[in-house]
């Protein structure tokens, strides 16, 4: 007995393309309706991060193709090739395919070939910098991670300091760069790895001490205005989650503003404390203070002469919080091989906690008396 002949092949290809037509609609439903913003990446904002997009964009359109070729190829042969009532024989068994075979071959080779080839690219344009390729970039910011804080340190065109940023996050914080312009970064740690990190970047870059890594990246000149989340992508110790920076983008003319603004702050020396203000002295080496007891004069303004005795890389600074561990009063970081007078505002007497807000371990106890 031969095999019996199929029959209504046309309406099980039907319903094999209707199963192929939901897919895509579930697909396409899943990305109208904003879910699919979770599984893809944020809107690029810099030019580097546009071609990161690009790939994705490739990679997924393959991933889609490839999905609903397979998907619809097995609910197809399961539809046409279902065992029927009047089944009764085995159909004609087959071994091999040479056709098929080579395509299966062919076929991801080729893929394969071409991811390869556009992520190569993708990854050139990422690490291009222009100091590699003979050029100079626009700005240059040396990012300095420390458990647990970022500082951002502006150079000039010849990588000399003109200024630190030493304001807080949501003081107006942060790393500002001019949109449009080529800046190169580089990246130092003064302890252990942290990771920068930005998501709206696409990028993510290692911080590791004994090595300086760099990288560079140009904002895309409509997101003027914008601030951009960062934060550290290395779990680094017990502050790692406290690592978070913003970038913030500017027009070229109120960055020049901006930074003008810094220097001068940075260069604009310190009123002297009036005469005859009580003066502590405090220094910090190898990341421990010096002195953990320490005694001020009640409802009076007092100064402490803080010396950083670490290297450069390692910032600290001296804040005071009470008992119940509110913080009453803050000072700007200073960098290892630096001192600053740092001046307090009166406190009533009782017992206060002296400490760095960049290593948790830095503590010791003011007394107030
Ligand atoms: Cu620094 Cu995590």
């Amino acid at each position: 007995m031969s095999t019996s002949p199929r029959k209504r092949p046309a309406s099980e290809a039907l319903v094999a393309g209707g199963v192929v037509v939901l897919l895509i609609a579930i697909i396409g439903l899943v990305f109208l309706s904003g879910a699919g913003s979770a599984l893809y990446p944020p809107k690029a904002a810099t030019i580097q991060a546009e071609e990161v997009s690009k790939l994705y964009n490739i990679v997924f359109a393959i991933a889609v193709a490839i999905f609903i070729a397979v998907e619809g190829l097995i609910v197809w042969s399961i539809l046409r090739y279902r065992r029927r009532p009047d089944d009764v024989d085995l159909p004609p068994q087959t071994h091999g395919n040479n056709l098929v075979e080579a395509l299966w071959t062919l076929i991801p080779t080729v893929i394969v070939l071409y991811l390869f080839a556009i992520s190569w690219q993708t990854l050139n344009t990422v690490d291009y910098t222009s100091f590699a390729n003979g050029q100079q970039p626009d700005i240059q910011i040396h990012v300095l991670a420390g458990q647990f804080q970022w500082q951002f340190e502006y150079l000039d065109s010849n990588g000399k300091h003109l200024a630190t940023q030493t304001k807080p996050l949501g003081e107006g914080g942060g790393m500002a760069v001019p949109v449009g312009k080529k800046v190169y970064v580089t990246l130092s740690s003064g302890d252990v790895i942290h990771a920068w990190y930005v998501p709206r970047f696409l990028f993510k870059r290692d911080v590791i001490p004994g090595v300086t890594n760099h990288f560079e990246f140009t904002v895309d000149p409509t997101e003027a205005g914008q601030t951009f989340h960062g934060q550290c992508a290395e779990l680094c110790g017990t502050g790692h989650n406290a690592m978070h920076f913003d970038v913030i983008a500017m027009t070229p003319a109120d960055y020049d503003a901006w930074l003008a603004q810094l220097v001068v702050t940075a260069n604009a020396t310190q009123p002297p404390p009036p005469s005859g203000t009580p003066t502590l002295q405090l220094a910090a080496k190898n990341i421990q203070f010096e002195a953990t007891d320490l005694t001020a004069p009640a409802n009076s303004p007092f100064v402490i002469e803080f010396k950083n005795d670490d290297p450069a890389t390692i910032t600290h600074d001296v804040q005071i919080r009470d008992s119940s561990g509110a913080v009453l009063q803050t000072q700007d970081t200073i960098p290892g091989g630096s001192s600053a007078n740092y001046q307090y505002t009166p406190l009533a007497a009782g017992t206060y906690t002296f400490f760095c807000s960049v290593h948790s371990n830095m503590t010791g106890t003011l007394t107030v008396k």
